[in-house]
């Protein structure tokens, strides 16, 4: 009976020495392997695993083996194809010697199942982002179309009052004398009327934002004349510049008004947060392919600074219309006009911390047209 049950028990069984010198083997085990037994009588187990499973640990430590231990193991048959097998060594002694009952189960369909599975967790993890990233630009859109109507009708309302009281408090200071105890006061509601107009003034730019007429255009000459603009602040907060141009990119067809704003935005945010000295760097690259990006060509415009960075909960918001750390110094429309006007040019905009220190913004073009 037993040996029936060895021959015939439809696994693949065989029975090894201490040094898995192959001792028994029954006929299933030679139908996985594709080999008549007598071919492998007395060989060693391993030399019916593929090729880069024989060094594995578990052959130098058959000896030892005390419980019952699987491994999954690549066999590899006579024609040479591969299968995973779950291998369970069961150790028993015999005329004061240790053998061991070997176990071959063919797993790889299990191993296919897994792979399919992860296949598809990941694909589904994918999915979750994609749509999670789409819920976001959805709910910031229609945030953004909601705020550009509010903003444009009160920014026209209180333009007027506010361009009245400029001149009025700026006619009494004309007139009253140097000394007069009142002239704190009036200066500050100078000051403080002169920064609401400020931000009725970008409230309108963000609000009255037009379809961008495109003409062809040099974008690194464009960056250039960007910079040059922002001499005084690179200046005043001993800011070093640095080009990183890996090519001539070829000219491509944007407005270059709003693309100068948005260079303009960007480079204003990174010399704000390097109050004391740091490095200002512009790269620029052709990309092919790069998540979120649709395959084709595009040129990639980095700018970096070597600043303080973002936190963690304020880099998923710096999009958002009206979000700023600066207090009072920021109106928090900077980045959200920016990623409009970029959107309107079929563009990307992406913006990370570094590592190190600092930020840095990626804007993208596709080349077409
Ligand atoms: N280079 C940067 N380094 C550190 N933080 C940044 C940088 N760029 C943007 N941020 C963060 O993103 C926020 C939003 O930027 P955004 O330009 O939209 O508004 P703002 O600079 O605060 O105000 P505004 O640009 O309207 O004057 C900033 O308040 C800041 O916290
Ligand atoms: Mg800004």
């Amino acid at each position: 009976m037993f040996k029936t049950m060895f021959e015939d028990a439809r696994l693949p069984l065989l029975i090894a020495d201490s040094k898995g010198r192959i001792i028994f083997a029954n006929k299933w085990l030679e139908k996985c392997m594709g080999y008549a037994r007598l071919e492998f009588l007395k060989n060693n187990l391993q030399e019916l695993c593929a090729p880069y499973e024989q060094d594995r640990y578990i052959f130098s430590c058959l000896p030892d083996i005390e419980k019952t231990t699987e491994v999954d193991i690549d066999f590899q048959q006579k024609n040479g194809e591969m299968f995973t097998a779950n291998v369970s060594f069961a150790p028993f002694d015999y005329r004061q010697a240790r053998h061991l009952l070997i176990i071959v189960r063919d797993v790889t369909s299990r191993r296919i199942r897994e792979v399919k599975t992860r296949e598809d967790e990941e694909r589904y993890r994918r999915l979750l982002v994609e749509r999670n990233m789409l819920q976001d630009q959805l709910h910031r859109s229609s945030k953004v179309a909601f705020m550009g109507e509010l903003a444009a009708g009160i920014a026209h309302e209180i333009n007027n009052p506010l361009g009245i009281i400029l001149g009025f408090v700026q006619d009494i200071l004309d007139e009253i004398s140097l000394n007069d105890p009142l002239i704190e006061p009036i200066k500050i509601i100078e000051k403080e009327t002169a920064r609401c107009v400020d931000v009725v003034k970008s409230l309108l730019d963000f609000a009255r934002l037009k379809p961008p007429e495109r003409i062809p255009v040099d974008i690194v000459e464009l960056l250039e004349s960007s910079i040059v603009l922002l001499t005084p602040r690179i200046k005043k907060n001993k800011v070093r510049i640095k080009r990183n141009f890996k090519m001539k990119p070829p000219s491509i067809k944007v407005d270059p008004q709003l693309i100068q704003q948005v260079f303009l935005n960007i480079m204003i945010n990174a010399i704000q947060a390097m109050p004391d000295a740091g490095v200002l760097a512009f790269g620029i690259s052709l990309v092919h392919k790069e998540q979120l990006l649709e395959p084709g060509d595009w040129i990639r415009i980095s700018i970096s600074d070597t600043g303080n960075g973002i936190s963690e909960n304020a880099l998923h918001r710096v999009f958002d219309p009206f979000f700023t750390t600066k207090g009072s110094k920021g109106t928090g429309l900077g980045l959200s006009v920016c990623q409009r006007i970029i959107e309107d040019h079929k563009g990307k905009i992406e913006i990370e911390n570094r590592k190190g220190a600092g930020t840095i913004c990626s804007l993208y073009f596709p080349i077409k047209d």
